[in-house]
């Protein structure tokens, strides 16, 4: 029995029109059942387009509604960008922060992202921070360290008292999209590592509650030997999180 229920959260990054991602949605819903809603919480995050549209899909099924980004500002002059009483007001309960692609492609910085987390949470969003290495951190040791400081400056100055206002993913770069997972060793002793650093930041009750999910080509085939080590508390996934057939294979399995 694990000691946390684990989030099983699909990621549909820039896939979808708005009715795209209703039907998808709707097959999802239709896929799952008691069972599934015991045993895992759910999460999808559509693009911003698809929210409004989505929530109303989902209301009362049990699934849980993310967005993908925000920026850290409430409102004002900030052309393109979205805030998180925004997300909040389309039916989002969660949001994504810190994902890999939005730290390579858009140059997001720990201290951009700790802003992001403040504002989500003031919100009343829960934020979910990616933090991850590259195969070249990997290759050189640097792993821990890198997660450390991630995590760490990510979080800083944001309290935390039940461990449930936020969830944490491991998303190592280099198995995000490539078909290459981090081996269970590989993601125990990264998330036993963050779940230590949580409790040297906050105390033992928010490391012992907070979910620490594993993302990087999460697929029915490894989903059960992953979602089995002690310290993983879920799943975010990307590509197969874009068919409900493959995402409540997951889930299922
Ligand atoms: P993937 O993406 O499952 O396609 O590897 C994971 C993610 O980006 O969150």
């Amino acid at each position: 029995m694990k000691k946390r229920k684990c989030l099983i959260a699909g990621n549909w990054k820039m896939h979808k029109t708005p009715q795209e991602s209703v039907n998808e949605a709707l097959k999802l819903v239709s896929m799952l059942d008691e069972k599934d809603f015991e045993k895992y919480d759910i999460m999808i995050a559509p693009p911003f387009t698809s929210l409004s549209l989505v929530s109303e899909s989902i209301k009362n099924k049990n699934i849980a509604l993310g967005a993908q980004n925000i920026y850290f500002e409430a409102q004002g002059a900030y052309t393109g960008e979205i805030s998180a009483q925004m997300v909040k007001a389309c039916g989002c309960t969660h949001v994504i922060l810190g994902h890999s692609e939005r730290r390579q492609i858009f140059n997001e910085t720990d201290d951009f992202i700790n802003m992001k987390i403040s504002s989500a949470i003031s919100a009343g969003l829960i934020p979910v921070l990616c933090i991850g290495e590259t195969k070249s951190e990997r290759n050189s040791n640097k792993t821990l360290n890198v997660l450390d400081k991630q995590v760490q400056n990510g979080l800083k100055a944001i309290s935390v008292s039940t461990g449930n206002e936020l969830v944490i993913a491991y998303e190592p770069v280099w198995a995000i999209g490539t078909g290459e997972t981090a081996s269970p060793e590989q993601v125990e002793e990264a998330h036993f590592n963050i779940r230590k650093l949580i409790e040297k930041i906050y105390n033992k009750n928010v490391a012992d509650n907070i979910k620490i999910l594993y993302g990087g080509s999460v697929k029915s085939g490894n989903a059960k030997e992953l979602l089995s080590l002690e310290n993983v508390d879920g799943a975010l996934v990307g590509g197969a999180s874009l068919r409900a057939e493959d995402f409540t294979g997951i889930i299922k399995a």
